[in-house]
């Protein structure tokens, strides 16, 4: 069986894939997230290897009760964040996490230093988003300036956690191409950005495929986790890129939507996009030789997860459910009687690179009730990521279906909401599972030969519902869908 391993924002995943592409065996372990000050975002590398230790034992101690075996480790986490070691390979400080915005201004600096936006775009074909790498690390050496002077190394989380494994520095294409120092259309770090940034090239690992070799287990860890020590580590990938992997995307034709507290619209390309606007994230793909296009909002889910913990306040008499609240816009007609809801609730990434934007909703009169406060949160979320599938296509990226997966597809009337404003079926599948250690299991199996190809590991997946668009309403969303664009626009001002 193949293991994927997870490093995620709250906990530690690992899963064991069986030779049909099935889970076999799965845990989770929890840690804590650390926020010293506004906008700051930290975790404990530590934390991590302590988490990955305990799922992975618990992982292999189901396996061998069913006298099944490891023959290949992928490893996924949450991309961005900056673990940095010193020389003798400690941790200097704790991780500064991918959601962390302290770090506005030195991604401004670096993007001056390196010749400005367009300049950063066509070095690595993305702009400096608060979110990556580079501006973590800026950060460190202007504020900490006795941490930068010991650093000499800088990982990505997932790859902090190899090193403990293997003892190799290494990383892979996609999570490389989050850093902000990497050109993702030739595969290779970038020098520009190296030097904007103040950093050396021995700083940062090596960079493998998804589907390479990284490494083997060290003995005492292979001892610990009761696994052969030459079972080989693979390149793995950042969990947002895997995670379409893991929904069977491997070519053109399907986009991947991801429904939870952020929403991703996604998809696999057989060319680098020409991200000019910088207006969606370009990564190299885990699948060798391809690209991976997304567009992340910061909030889609997460937006009626806060109508509902607000509403929550009334006390558990008032009896609210996120799926009480999702009946209630049912009964409500499409367009919610002309409300709009703006879901800037965390600030934007894409469509609009906007950190300081925020919510609210447009056209509130006495008629409006709650059905309609809840149908316009979803159909807000949904339309912002209409904007994000069009950005996409104006790269040349083909929509043929819609494939959903996260927590809110529990919700066929978020389905269908987005098959109608989309204009695309919409469909969820069965045979695969959810997120990056699934995805990650997936590229060491085909790595080590598990598989001979993607298609032959995701042979058993199923389409578990298919939603077609509603001519009428679709039709009248597109009317409803330029008001929400022009919105935008006019709420800059505000934004300021
Ligand atoms: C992707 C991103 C998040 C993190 C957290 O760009 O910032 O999805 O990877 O998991």
């Amino acid at each position: 069986v193949s293991l994927g391993i997870d490093i995620g924002t709250s906990s530690c995943k690992a899963v064991a894939v069986g030779p049909d592409g099935s889970v076999v065996a799965a845990a989770s372990a929890d840690y804590p997230l650390y926020t010293p000050g506004h906008g700051r975002s930290e975790q404990d590398p530590e934390d991590w290897w302590t988490a990955a230790n305990q799922c992975v034992r618990q992982v292999t101690r189901a396996l061998s009760a069913e006298g099944a075996e490891v023959t290949a480790v992928g490893l996924s986490g949450q991309m961005h964040g900056l673990v940095a070691l010193d020389s003798d390979n400690k941790v200097i400080r704790r991780a500064i996490l991918w959601n962390d915005q302290r770090c506005d201004p030195e991604c401004t600096a670096i993007t001056e230093k390196a010749g400005g936006i367009e300049r950063v775009i066509e070095a690595t074909n993305n702009r400096l988003i608060t979110g990556f790498t580079a501006g973590k690390i800026r950060w460190v050496r202007d504020y900490e300036p006795e941490n930068f002077a010991r650093l000499a190394k800088v990982l990505n989380p997932k790859d902090y956690l190899r090193f403990r494994m293997t003892g190799v520095f290494a990383t892979d294409v996609s999570d490389a191409s989050g850093t902000g120092l990497y050109d993702v259309a030739a595969r290779r770090w970038s020098e520009l950005m190296l030097e904007a940034t103040g950093i050396r090239a021995e700083m940062l690992p090596q960079v493998a495929e998804s589907t390479d070799v990284t490494g083997t287990l060290l003995p005492q860890v292979a001892r610990d986790w009761n696994v052969s020590s030459d079972v080989p580590v693979f390149g793995g990938g950042g969990d947002a890129v895997i995670q379409t992997l893991s929904m069977g995307i491997t070519r053109p034709g399907d986009i991947g939507v991801t429904l939870g507290t952020a929403g991703i619209v996604a998809a696999a390309s057989d060319f680098c996009p020409d991200n000019k606007q910088g207006k969606v994230q370009v990564s190299c793909y885990n699948r060798p030789g391809y690209w991976h296009v997304m567009g992340v909002s910061l909030t889609a889910a997460g937006a009626l997860q806060w109508l509902a913990d607000t509403l929550q306040e009334l006390g558990p008499d008032a009896g609210i459910s996120f799926s009480k609240l999702v009946g209630l816009a049912r009964n409500t007609p499409p367009g919610a009687d002309g409300l709009l809801f703006v879901p800037y609730l965390a600030g934007e990434r894409s469509p609009h690179y906007a950190p300081s934007a925020s919510a609210g909703w447009v056209g509130l009169t006495r008629m409006h009730r709650l059905g309609h406060l809840v149908r316009s949160v979803i159909e807000g979320t949904v339309l912002n990521m209409r904007e994000i599938l069009e950005t996409l296509q104006d790269l040349g990226i083909t929509c043929e279906r819609i494939i959903a997966s996260g927590g809110a597809t529990r919700e066929p009337f978020w389905l269908q909401t987005m098959a109608d404003i989309f204009g695309r079926e919409v469909v969820t599948l069965t045979g695969c599972a959810e997120g990056g250690a699934y995805g990650a299991a997936i590229t060491a199996g085909v790595g080590a030969g598990n598989w001979d190809s993607f298609d032959e590991a995701f042979a058993n997946l199923r389409v578990d519902a298919s939603y077609q668009p509603d001519p009428a309403n679709h039709q009248f969303y597109l009317g409803v869908f330029e008001g929400h664009r022009r919105l935008f626009q006019d709420l800059t001002e505000v934004y300021k």
